[in-house]
């Protein structure tokens, strides 16, 4: 498991946490979960067909929930969260797909933006605009996401230092040193990308896209929609081609599901460190960066 390194300084206060705040966090698949709940603990209830885990971690208020995979399912998830649970802040972690050639495995992605590369509407609407919203990009929240970036450079500087003696890379023939943090737009779908032709449609289509996976837009939209803060991290388990399926249960198991959990755990202390020491700044919707 990775620890947060005890040689760096305190994470800059980039955001004001309020102190009332109440944050989701979500992930699609058991592996991913499981980490979090293995270091959250608490008592799981049921509703709607998922187990919500609720404890204050860090001094935070936590809900996390496996949503499962693909949009609809985690659209569901989080319209529950915020109205059975009352979250007000809303933190996505996972796995997805590198789509730009440099992104890769074992890299980490802080979305600006989500895409869903499989809507169109045309010739109704333009390709990839969502119909009746008047757009196709979902903004994450800047300050949110900026802290969860914070969180990701920690602990890919953790994994750096620890190299091929962190334990869970070991037998996976991987090595952390050139892992990168990246943010930008990250598409979603309802579809596993595992060739090449699929993943050079989305990019001939879709320039800009970083990564792809199949819940993010639809978290987004839903947090657009009730005006909730929303940020996403994803760990690059697979190039989306031909060998996507190589190896991927292993890496989410041993690699992407404790890394992830290290990433939440990191951001959650920052969070509580910097609960309540003001108000968010009206309207901001610059990015902070
Ligand atoms: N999540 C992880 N890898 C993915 C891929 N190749 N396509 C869609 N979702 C993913």
């Amino acid at each position: 498991m990775t620890q947060a390194p005890k040689s760096l300084p305190a994470l800059e206060p980039v955001f004001l946490f309020p102190p009332h705040a109440r944050l989701g966090v979500v992930c699609a698949m058991h592996e991913e979960l499981s980490g979090v709940v293995s270091l959250l603990g608490g008592e799981a209830c049921q509703v709607g067909g998922r187990d919500f885990w609720q404890a204050s971690w860090h001094g935070v208020e936590v809900v996390a929930v496996l949503c499962r995979i693909g949009k609809v399912a985690a659209a569901t998830t989080v319209s529950t969260l915020i109205h059975r649970f009352g979250i007000t802040h809303v933190v996505f972690s996972g796995v997805a797909g590198g789509l730009a050639r440099h992104v890769q495995v074992g890299d980490v992605v802080v979305a600006r933006h989500f895409v869903q590369h499989d809507m169109d509407a045309s010739p109704l609407f333009a390709r990839f605009e969502v119909p009746l919203y008047g757009q196709s990009l979902f903004a994450c929240d800047p300050f949110l996401s900026r802290a969860l970036a914070q969180a990701g450079e920690q602990c890919l500087a953790t994994l750096r230092e620890q190299g091929q003696d962190s334990g869970f890379l070991a037998g996976l023939n991987l090595l952390p040193r050139a892992w990168t943090l990246h943010q930008g737009l990250i598409a979603s779908g309802d579809q596993f990308i595992g060739s090449d032709s699929q993943r050079q449609a989305i990019l001939k289509a879709l320039p800009d896209v970083l990564a792809v996976e199949m819940e993010g837009a639809a978290v987004a939209q839903v947090c657009h929609d009730f005006g909730l803060p929303f940020a996403a991290v994803r760990i690059i388990s697979d190039q989306a081609d031909e060998t996507a399926h190589v190896d991927f249960a292993q890496f989410i198991a041993q690699v992407a599901a404790p890394f992830g959990a290290a990433i939440l755990e990191a951001l959650v202390q920052s969070l509580a460190r910097h609960a309540g020491e003001g108000e968010r700044p009206q309207g901001a919707s610059v990015d902070p960066s």
